[in-house]
This record gives C-alpha cells, sequence and structure tokens, in this order.
C-alpha cells in the first residue's frame, strides 16, 4: 500500500474570486490597479505572506490585511506588489529641461522668497532625486543664490531604506557621466557608495499619493516630478493624483511626467507648456 505520509502538504491557492477581492482591496489603499495579466505576479507574492504569517489560506490572511490595526502587514505586502524600477539621469532631457527652462521662469516668478521646492514622487530607491540634487549642482549657476529644498517621497518603506542608503549597483549608474561617478560617488567593492553631501540634499519621506489624508502637509511646490507612476493606476486614481498635486503647488508651479504618461489626458487642471527640452504641465499663476 502507498504511504502519503511523506508526501509534502500542498501550499495555500489563491482562486479567481481571492485575486478580485484582494485586486479591489489593494486598489481602493493604493491606487494601483492590477490587471488579470498581472494575477502570476500577484497570487505569489500572496502565497508568499500567506506563508510568512502562518495565517494558512488566503481567508485568513485577507482578514489580517483588512483588521490589523498596526497595518504593518499590509505595508510587508506594499513593499512586495511594488515595482522599483529606476535608474540615475532617466529621462534625462527633463533634467535639462529643469534647468535651462522650468527654473529660470520660477525664478522669474518668485517676488516673496527665496526658497524653491521640489516634491520628487515617487522616489523609489533615490536615483531620480539624487540625479536632480546632481544636476542643479552642475548646471544650474542659481544654485548659490536659491534655497532648493528636494523633498522625495514613496508607499514602498523599504524602497525609501535603500534611498537613505545611497548604496547602488554598476547598472544603476552607468548613465553617469565618468567625472561624476569620480566626484560624488566611493567605489565599495561591485557597489557605488553616494557622497553624504548629495545624500543630505533629499529628504525621504513614506507617502501614500492616493490617500488623502498623507499628502494635506505636501504644500507650496514649485516642480513636482512623477514620473513611471501613473502607468500603475487606473484614470479615476490618476484623476485623485492630478487634484492632489494641484494642490500642493504654488500657482505658475510645474509638474513634470515620464514620458509614456499625460496630464492633459487626465486632467485640465493645468496647461501644456513646450519646452525645448521637453513637454511638461503647469498651474496657472493667477490661481491661488
Ligand atoms: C517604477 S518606480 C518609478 C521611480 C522613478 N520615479 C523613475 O521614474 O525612475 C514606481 C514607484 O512608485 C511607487 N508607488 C506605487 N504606488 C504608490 C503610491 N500610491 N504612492 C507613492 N508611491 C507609490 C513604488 O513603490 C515604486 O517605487
Amino acid at each position: 500500500m502507498t504511504s502519503y505520509a511523506s508526501l509534502p502538504e500542498p501550499g495555500p491557492t489563491i482562486t479567481i474570486e481571492d485575486f478580485l477581492k484582494f485586486k479591489e482591496f489593494f486598489y481602493r489603499r493604493t491606487g494601483i490597479s492590477f490587471e488579470a495579466t498581472k494575477r502570476y505576479f500577484v497570487d505569489k507574492r500572496l502565497v508568499e505572506r500567506i506563508e510568512a504569517t502562518g495565517t494558512g489560506n488566503f481567508r485568513g490572511y485577507f482578514t489580517m490585511l483588512r483588521f490589523q490595526a498596526s497595518g504593518e502587514e499590509l505595508q510587508q505586502l506594499t513593499n512586495l506588489m511594488t515595482v522599483n524600477e529606476t535608474y540615475f539621469l532617466r529621462e534625462e532631457y527633463q533634467f535639462q529641461c529643469l534647468v535651462n527652462s522650468i527654473l529660470p521662469e520660477i525664478v522669474r516668478q518668485k517676488t516673496n522668497s527665496n526658497a524653491i521646492r521640489i516634491w520628487c514622487i515617487p522616489s523609489s530607491s533615490g536615483e531620480e532625486p539624487y540625479s536632480i540634487a546632481m544636476y542643479l549642482l552642475e548646471h544650474w549657476s542659481g544654485i548659490r543664490e536659491w534655497d532648493v529644498e528636494i523633498i522625495s517621497s514613496d508607499i514602498d518603506t523599504s524602497i525609501l531604506r535603500r534611498a537613505r542608503a545611497g548604496r547602488y549597483s554598476s547598472r544603476s549608474v552607468q548613465h553617469i557621466p565618468a567625472p561624476w561617478l569620480k566626484k560624488y560617488f566611493k567605489v565599495i567593492g561591485e557597489e557605488y557608495q553616494l557622497c553624504s553631501d548629495i545624500r543630505e540634499a533629499v529628504e525621504f519621506t513614506r507617502v501614500n499619493l492616493s490617500e488623502p489624508t498623507e499628502t494635506l502637509s505636501y504644500r507650496n511646490f514649485d516642480v513636482i516630478f512623477c514620473r513611471n507612476l501613473l502607468i500603475y493606476f487606473d484614470d479615476i486614481s490618476r484623476q485623485t493624483a492630478a487634484e492632489t498635486f494641484y494642490e500642493a503647488m504654488n500657482p505658475g508651479a510645474f509638474i513634470c511626467l515620464g514620458h509614456s504618461e499625460s496630464m492633459s489626458r487626465i486632467s485640465s487642471l493645468f496647461k501644456v507648456r513646450k519646452f525645448p527640452e521637453a513637454i511638461v504641465y503647469q498651474k496657472s499663476l493667477e490661481t491661488k
């Protein structure tokens, strides 16, 4: 007779109904919308967390996700569900636009303060806000006169830890010119450690862009970079994001999106500005 005693226990399974329930819940919490084509990606991570938490099956895990007071498990899972792809000087033409076109216009508009506030959301592991900091130092003479603040946010707490540490792979730094690499990084084994001056120029914060209570204190920005996030949202969460940005921006402020993202399709709150280097969006100067 065959003995079944040594057969491994079957792992937890995620049914289509479970996937749909989770998809709706996660969308409401984060704005991220998973299509059916992402099912394998989602199921794999759910199974991983069901096993790690010892909740045994989707039902038990889903109850924990929804009712755990600390929200710790939702954060753990969110960290696994996000796509953090990024690298230094990605879509560099926008940084050229920042120093050649956007900042000169902002500076002309400013009469009552010498502070320029830049919000970079999502930051992922920090390559984008750090690229902005280096770009300003290297290419913008106004850096000496203006008090530039760069605040960079992401929903993913583990990627923010990596951003603050500022240690990168050779793939991540591959587009950085050699003199900048030499000036701003120290090679440690196979990795590149960003110097503390640049790291200290950026403040990293955890923010869920889809949760209005979390963005309330983000105000008075002159420039916002929101690149390669809206592609993970559906039209409704994109619209909410546009309204959040509008509230966060000074009159006359600018917003830069990723190359495959467009604000005009989502919202009429901003006007399109076509600069020689890039197309960006602007909040009207007349509004308050
Ligand atoms: C593909 S990366 C883009 C990074 C960088 N802006 C770039 O273009 O290279 C997308 C990031 O969006 C973050 N993200 C996803 N949903 C978010 C939300 N609701 N609020 C804030 N950040 C979010 C993810 O954690 C991830 O790090």
